[in-house]
């Protein structure tokens, strides 16, 4: 009896491994190759997030950057000597993280060489410093492949943070295929983490009138020090809970892309029900992040396995 089920669960782990849907990610990838995958990855994000707790919004933001440039492909990753790649680019100026992921690599090429794509350890990573956080925990499927591009023109993609609900509609639901309730969750990002003063800037030049005039000036005040002082997005920005919304509720929203979702009639509904219902947030921000760590995979054998995830092999 016992022989038995040990059969069937490794038929069942044989199955997984095969049953690659159309994208070719499947829930057991590195089952039988790289069974450790998930628990080097989770061990050196929460060793480096005991080190330092804000790199947890560093690894969720690099994720993001990775999937909306060229689909998840790990192509953000990528250095070059003349500073054309999509890294140098200055939407992605204030990315973190990088040190992350290539000490999870070295860890893994020594285990299973060759194996295991530097795009699913940015996405596996992400996710577990949205735990670590405090936020939810959903089982992804692996196999993405990496790129072999990268192009600092691409990052033309990446949204500013100027764009209306109209603009942020547009890229995340026409363009990407999320809903509106996902546009929102994914946003929800935004409740950890930190905004330089130049990403802001906009809104304290001639004081936007949907900013809360004490906190305008609090944010005046801090940002008198220069362009690349930080602000934390809420006040509890290294622990991933619903107070972001809370905060756009009382128009203390940090950037334009935030403020906009409580201001237009078409997403204050669903920030007002995001901040009553925090369970509610995690599960729509899960959904969006399933999505987002499935745009345009490289199909069949495009792509590769890069040894170095800053370098083609
Ligand atoms: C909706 C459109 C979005 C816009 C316009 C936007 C824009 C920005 C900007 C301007 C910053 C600050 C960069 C700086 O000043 O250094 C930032 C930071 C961040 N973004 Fe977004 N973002 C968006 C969506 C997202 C999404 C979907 C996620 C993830 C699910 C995300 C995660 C983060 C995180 C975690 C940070 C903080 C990074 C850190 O502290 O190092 N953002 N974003």
């Amino acid at each position: 009896m016992a022989s038995k089920r040990v059969v069937s669960l490794f038929l069942l782990l044989l199955i997984g491994v095969q049953m690659r849907g159309s994208n070719g990610l499947s829930n057991f990838y590195y089952g039988m190759n790289c069974p450790f995958v998930e628990m080097i990855v989770r061990n050196v994000v929460n060793q480096a997030l005991q080190k330092d707790p804000t790199l947890a919004a560093g690894l969720l933001r690099l994720h993001f950057h990775d999937c909306f440039v060229q689909g998840c492909d790990a192509s953000i990753l990528i250095d070059a000597s003349d500073g054309t790649a999509e890294k140098d680019s200055p939407a992605n100026g204030s990315v973190r993280g990088y040190e992350v992921i290539d000490q999870i690599k070295q860890l893994i090429e020594a285990r299973c060489p060759g194996t295991v794509s530097c795009a699913d350890i940015v996405a596996l990573a992400a996710r577990d410093a949205v735990f670590w956080a405090g936020g939810p925990y959903y089982g992804i499927m692996t196999g993405r492949r990496d790129g072999t591009r990268s192009k600092i023109e691409d990052t033309r993609g990446l949204p500013p943070p100027t764009l209306n609900t109209t603009d942020l509609i547009k890229l995340f639901v026409n363009q990407h295929g999320f809903t509106i309730p996902e546009l929102v969750a994914l946003s929800g990002g935004h409740t950890i983490g930190v905004a330089r003063c130049s990403s802001l800037k906009n809104r304290l030049d001639n004081v936007d009138p949907t900013l809360e005039p004490n906190f305008a000036q609090s944010l005046t005040r801090t940002c008198s020090a220069g362009d690349s002082t930080t602000v934390p997005f809420d006040r509890t920005s290294t622990t991933f809970d619903n107070v972001y919304f809370r905060a756009l509720q009382s128009s203390q929203g940090v950037l334009t892309s935030d403020q906009t979702l409580y201001n237009s009639p078409q997403t204050r509904m669903i920030v007002d029900n995001y901040a009553m219902n925090q369970a509610m947030f995690f599960f729509n921000f899960q959904q969006g992040m399933l999505k987002m760590g499935q745009l345009d995979l490289k199909e069949g054998n495009q792509g590769e396995v890069r040894l170095n995830c800053r370098k083609i092999n």
